[in-house]
């Protein structure tokens, strides 16, 4: 098998890739470890900035994100049992975030993807990537029959992931930073229509809770927990009771419902630098990882490839390769303002366990919610910054 780009891994950084190149003619070949099925119903992030919402839109992919997408043009921050409102419309000139669930995004892309015929293969794990220092990489392909297979790539693009194969196949070169938190979360996906229209952010002393959405009738919650906490040992009564000591304030009811799916996020931040190491780029999770609170992953993911797509156009098309020069450092850069701002509201809305530190990021979210200029800043960067 011959292809321009080998694409490994069918997530939104993946798939979004596929469709930027197919609009500029570029052949490209996505294989995908999970099954159509599973990468669908995957429940992961909710929050679209608007150049995402954008973004999609002009790759003829965002009119569903458009018609059933929720426009939000606040956040709710809540500390010592009081909310405050983030403007975040009034305080960016306009801009807004769009509720619409990671799985729907990658459904988009994939009807879009099989609508245009083009090949994607799921149940289809790479498991070797050879040949990055040469002009013909090769990606090993297990197919769904056991059978192996070689593609052969001008480049190869690693959006497989956190836990896929290209990062640490090039982790000997690459320089690594990492944290790890002293929490992960417990999430939820319940029936029940939301409790408020907009998101809420809750710091308790009990730990963080945030209530989010998916839609008028399904409500998403998290609480913070221990990162090995055991998910099957809570009941749906005891996750409600948490929810409620931490989320309730006087006068508002906390709706409770069926819970459909639960699950613990460990939280982390990587970066993996550089993004780029001969012919293998990666994008995505696969380079870089963010913890959930500023709602960024997801986003990042399609900005790496809304920034890598016309590079890669440029060397195939011309024989430039300057953009892939600079996509290391110009992604780098978004990358590691994203970062800032994940752990900024991490370190502020959980407590923790060092309590010099916990004292110090609760005096920072009472500062945040008392001022104008503390507010606007975490308007700009939830909304986040242009993709160029
Ligand atoms: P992924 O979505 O991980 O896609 C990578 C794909 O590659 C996967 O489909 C995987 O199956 C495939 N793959 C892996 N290895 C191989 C292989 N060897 N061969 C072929 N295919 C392979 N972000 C938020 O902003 N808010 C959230 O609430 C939130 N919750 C999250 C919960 C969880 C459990 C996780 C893991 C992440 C969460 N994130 C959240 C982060 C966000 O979902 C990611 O940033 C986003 O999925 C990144 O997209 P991606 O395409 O880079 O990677
Ligand atoms: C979600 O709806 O899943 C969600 C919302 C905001 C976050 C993280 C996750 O910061």
């Amino acid at each position: 098998m011959r292809t321009q780009v080998g694409i490994i891994g069918a997530g939104p950084a993946g798939l979004t890739l596929g469709r930027l190149l197919e609009l500029e003619g570029i052949d490209t070949v996505i294989v995908e470890s999970r099954s159509q099925e599973y990468v669908e119903h995957r429940v992961r992030a909710g929050v679209l900035e608007q150049s995402t919402v954008d973004l999609l839109d002009e790759a003829g992919v965002g009119e569903r994100a458009r018609l059933e997408g929720l426009v939000h043009h606040g956040v709710l921050l809540q500390v010592d049992g009081d909310r405050h409102r983030i403007a975040l419309s009034d305080l960016t000139g306009g801009r807004t975030i769009v509720i619409y669930g990671q799985q729907e995004v990658v459904k988009d892309l994939v009807a879009a993807r099989v609508g245009s015929a083009l090949p994607l293969r799921f149940d289809t794990e790479c498991v070797a990537i050879d040949g990055i220092d040469a002009d013909l990489p090769t990606v090993r392909v297990r197919a769904p029959d056991g059978s192996t297979e070689t593609l052969e790539c001008d480049l190869v693009v690693g959006a497989d992931g956190f836990h896929g194969v290209s990062r640490p196949l090039v982790a000997p070169r690459c320089r690594v930073f990492e944290r790890e938190y002293p929490f992960a979360w417990l999430g939820i996906l319940a029936a029940v229509a939301p409790s408020c229209d907009e998101l809420i952010y809750a710091r308790h002393e009990r730990g963080f809770a945030l209530h989010s959405l998916r839609s008028p009738t399904v409500s998403r919650l998290y609480l913070q927990c221990a990162p090995d906490e055991d998910v099957a040992a809570w009941t749906d009564d005891e996750i409600w009771a948490e929810l409620q000591a931490r989320l309730g304030v006087d006068g508002w009811t906390l709706h409770e419902g069926p819970i459909l799916e639960r699950g613990v996020t460990p939280m982390r931040s990587v970066v993996a630098e550089p993004m780029r190491h001969g012919r293998l780029l990666l994008a995505g999770d696969a380079g870089h990882i963010v913890p959930p609170t500023g709602a960024k992953g997801l986003n990042l993911a399609i900005a790496d490839v809304a920034i890598l797509a016309p590079r890669i156009v440029d060397f195939l098309r011309d024989g430039n390769a300057t953009g892939l020069d600079d996509y290391s450092d110009v992604v780098l850069r978004r990358v590691w303002r994203a970062q800032d701002f994940s752990n900024e509201m991490t370190a502020m809305m959980h407590t923790n366990p060092d309590p010099f530190e916990d004292r110090r990021q609760l005096a920072r979210l009472r500062y945040v919610v008392g001022s104008e200029a503390a507010r606007r800043s975490i308007a700009e960067n939830y909304v986040g910054m242009p993709i160029s």
